[in-house]
């Protein structure tokens, strides 16, 4: 049996369960932004993997570090025990962070950084003895797959099958209507529940790379700050680089009191997560009575290995030539958007630092979209991985990629419109 029949057999890919969907693609080696197949076909990595891979695929320095700390230590219990590289990435971490950030809490991927968040949001309000757990989010959220990950999201065809269990929570106007959201904001606060206000920063990738300005958020943190609601950064897909800065929340001047991480944290080398709070939350667990703990951990936490991969990842993004990568790849962007401006096919372009998003105008719009799959096929023809949300065409690429990579990537994307657009 060859490997696609056996895949076939036995996997369950992700979103691909369907029927009519294509045999999933052996991929048997990683390079750079190139994934190559098993007929020596090399793909041009444009969305990092789902979003997670920064410095290129099977990236030297990460793997020297990977398998240095392997011979030392692959993983202990995280609770009652500490190690250095755990230490260290939190240390070189809160440098690149608002500094209001003081404790961190490792899980193993987006969804669990989300859903401690929420939780702790709802235990802090507990044991400071007040009653609220509701959660405020934005119309189009996107916050992971778990039950309270999807509950804090917006309803979708992601989450419609499990309707009846999400608990409720409050979706206001997407921010590009900065009036409508701060509103409805003030209008929710007003009903005294809310434990928190969770949010994207400046892009909503899941929606479709919807983007809005540092300025509308700093607005509606301060609104929160100033009723006393907790904020929570969902920098699972912004973080590490993805908009410009470092974090989105860099950007702006308001801390919001939790930051989850994922995704970029380990480069996309390995699972890892963190949800980082100020010092504030931390105390509000602290005491004699062990009710106030935040008695959650998960196996892996703060798996040694991951730690290692994340910080030689933070080494890389720290280093000039990956902060002059992230300047040239948005620069690059902005002219290539002026060339695409006048096409018949384009309903809007976006762009926040290194992700640009071409809107395209479409009967549907949504994961259904039906030009959705035409144009993953086409573009994966040519050597190109992109997977469009519904309508909308996304770049996020690794930095590491390189001009005439880049070059090729719009050279797909600009033929497929032209072509669209007559
Ligand atoms: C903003 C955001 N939050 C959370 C998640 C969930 O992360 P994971 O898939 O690692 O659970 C994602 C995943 O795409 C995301 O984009």
């Amino acid at each position: 049996m060859s490997l696609v029949e056996k895949d076939q057999k036995y996997i369950w890919h992700p979103f691909t369960q369907m029927k009519t969907a294509e045999p999933a693609l052996p991929i048997v080696k990683g390079e750079g932004t190139l994934l190559i197949d098993d007929m020596g076909n090399s793909y041009i990595d444009a969305i990092s993997s789902w979003w997670v891979n920064l410095h290129g695929h099977s990236h030297p320095y990460i793997a020297e570090k990977v398998y240095e700390q392997m011979q030392k230590l692959e993983h202990v219990v995280f609770a009652g025990f500490t190690h250095q590289p755990a230490v260290d990435l939190c240390e070189k971490l809160s440098k690149h962070m608002p500094d209001n950030q003081a404790k961190f809490f490792f899980s193993g991927d987006g969804s669990s950084a989300v859903e401690i968040a929420l939780k702790m949001s709802v235990q802090y309000w507990r044991n400071k003895g007040e009653n609220k757990t509701r959660f405020v989010a934005l119309d189009g959220a996107y916050h992971g797959e778990t039950f309270g990950a999807m509950s804090a999201g917006a309803r979708s065809i992601f989450s419609a099958p499990f309707s009846d269990l999400l608990f409720e929570s409050t979706h206001i106007p997407f921010p590009k209507d900065e009036q409508a959201a701060m509103q409805s904001l003030k209008t929710e606060i007003a009903k005294g529940d809310v434990a928190a206000f969770i949010f994207e920063p400046l892009v909503q990738g899941a929606a479709g790379m919807r983007m809005y300005k540092p300025e509308t958020l700093n607005k509606l943190l301060q609104i929160c700050k100033e009723a006393g609601v907790l904020c929570i950064a969902d920098e699972v897909m912004t973080g590490f680089g993805r908009t410009g800065t470092t974090f989105a929340v860099n950007q702006i001047e308001a801390k919001p009191d939790f930051i989850c991480m994922s995704k970029g944290l380990s480069g996309g080398t390995l699972p890892l997560s963190l949800t980082s709070c100020t010092q504030a939350i931390y105390e509000a667990f602290l005491g004699d009575d062990i009710q106030k703990a935040f008695l959650h951990g998960h196996s892996f936490t703060g798996n040694p290995v991951g730690c290692a991969a994340a910080l030689a990842s933070l080494d890389l993004l720290e280093k000039k030539e990956c902060q002059e990568a992230i300047k040239n790849i948005t620069s690059s962007h902005k002219t290539f958007a002026k060339k695409l401006e006048a096409l018949e096919i384009i309903n809007e372009i976006r762009q926040t630092g290194t992700i640009l998003a071409l809107e395209l105008k479409a009967d549907s719009s949504g994961y259904a979209s039906s030009i959705r799959q035409k144009l993953y096929t086409d573009f994966l023809n040519q050597g190109v991985l992109l997977r469009p949300l519904g309508n909308v065409i996304y770049i996020l690429p690794p930095y590491c990629i390189q001009e005439k990579e880049l070059k090729k990537v719009y050279k797909v994307i600009q033929d497929k419109l032209t072509e669209l657009s007559q």
